[in-house]
């Protein structure tokens, strides 16, 4: 069965649906609407004629073999998991668009001399427990035996998630693919950002993918009366956090970085008591490790001289670390003659800002990204959108850049 771009864009629509929240779109790691789309996913993925299976993280896989037994493997993915009140495309076009490559390369050329291997990714957000990339970091093989203790906001740790979602804790090595077999991966993304839009480019080449440090940061002062406690007895812990903010917004300004404080909680959070404790957190990108980790010591430094000054200590607790991942010249030379061949004679490369499961995998094979214009750059948001006529487009790209590479010599 062949899928077309239509097709894709009604599939986004229909997982759309699958949601925690009604009226939004929110589908977090190892929820009940996790396993309801690794269901319907695989079946599209078996109609492309894709033998199926869930991994021991909770990924999705769905392969179809190469010409001969001892094929390498092309991984191809993207993510299904998404952010709280989320758009209906990022990281799930990708996966669809994995999945309808295949389906068409089957149709048109037969076995390839690699097999491909579509992953539908069940953690790339980071949204339910901070650290972003779970699900590619098992498959990559690089899993921390520390984030089993990482904990939900109702307290529910990462192990007992996986028990609760019917996973094994201690077959989490199960999930890693073997990197001597592997061809690369290939990731088709929008760009969540207007640089393609701005060019007036529909598709386009990835260098390379930011570099990436997220925290939690806990704001302790003290709990004491509104109206009967001076300013100078006060150790306000939310103002403390207010200045934190702006600090992380000021220094990243001043050197080309992005920093976000994206959550903040108050205690006891009542009108009539200064607040004795804050927590929330920082999320940091910039294109090279060593210049995100500068910004980061700034960043701590400026947070201790606020803390002193008002009496509170600030302390924030690494949940995340990604390293910038450079896309393989190979790779991004078949995805630029995807490109080409939809009739873009120079297609526009771009670094990524934002993060993807490439970097997981860019950690034990060679990688590379194909970005889809993704109008105003408006993304992690209800507007999300790509065009079907750009899904098309990035599609005949994809399918193209695979046969690219089933006709080098290996
Ligand atoms: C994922 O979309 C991220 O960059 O946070
Ligand atoms: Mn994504
Ligand atoms: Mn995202």
């Amino acid at each position: 069965m062949t899928v077309d771009a239509a097709t894709i864009v009604a599939r986004c629509d229909e997982l759309a649906a699958v949601t925690a929240t009604p009226g939004q779109i929110t589908r977090v790691y190892l929820s009940p609407e996790h396993a309801r789309v690794n269901t319907i996913v695989a079946r599209w993925m078996q109609d492309a004629g894709m033998t199926t299976w869930q991994d021991d993280a909770g990924n999705l896989h769905g392969s179809v073999p190469g010409a001969t037994d001892d094929a390498p493997v092309l991984l191809v993915g993207s993510h299904l998991d998404t952010v709280v009140d989320a758009g209906r495309y990022d990281g799930i076009v990708g996966v669809l668009m994995g999945i309808a490559a295949v389906a068409r390369i089957r149709a048109e050329h037969g076995a390839l001399p690699f097999g491909i291997q579509v992953i539908a990714f069940s953690d790339e957000e980071g949204t339910r427990f901070g650290k972003a990339l779970l699900g590619s970091s098992a498959v990559a093989g690089v899993w921390d035996e520390a984030w089993w203790e990482l904990t939900d906001a109702e307290g529910v740790s990462l192990r007992k998630a996986f028990t609760d979602f019917g996973l094994d804790p201690s077959r989490v090595g199960d999930a890693a693919v073997d990197p001597s077999r592997l061809v690369g991966y290939l990731e088709a993304h929008i760009e969540q950002g207007p640089y393609l839009e701005q060019a007036d480019q529909a598709l386009g080449v990835v260098t390379s993918i930011a570099s990436a440090r997220r925290f939690t940061v806990e704001a302790v002062g003290e709990a004491r009366h509104a109206g009967g406690t001076p300013y100078e007895r006060r150790h306000d812990a939310l103002l403390a956090a207010a200045e934190a903010a702006l600090a992380v917004e000021r220094i990243c300004r001043a050197s080309q970085h992005v920093g976000t404080v994206g959550t903040m909680t108050v205690e006891p959070g009542a009108v009539n008591v200064v607040p004795g404790l804050a927590h929330f957190s920082v999320d940091l990108r910039g294109e090279f490790d060593e210049g995100r980790d500068r910004v980061w010591d700034e960043i701590t430094k400026a947070f201790a001289l606020i803390g002193e000054r008002r009496g509170v200590s600030v302390e924030p607790t690494e949940v995340h670390r990604a390293p910038a991942v450079f896309c393989a010249p190979r790779l991004m030379d078949a995805v630029r003659a995807g490109i080409v061949a939809t009739g873009s004679p120079a297609p526009m490369e771009l670094f990524s800002r934002a993060g993807h499961d490439a970097m997981s995998l860019g950690l034990v094979t060679d990688v590379a990204m194909l970005f889809l214009r993704n109008p105003d750059g408006i993304s992690h948001h209800p507007d999300e959108f790509v065009s079907e006529a750009d899904i098309a487009l990035g599609l005949d790209a994809l399918v193209t850049a695979i046969t690219t590479l089933a006709a080098e010599p290996s």
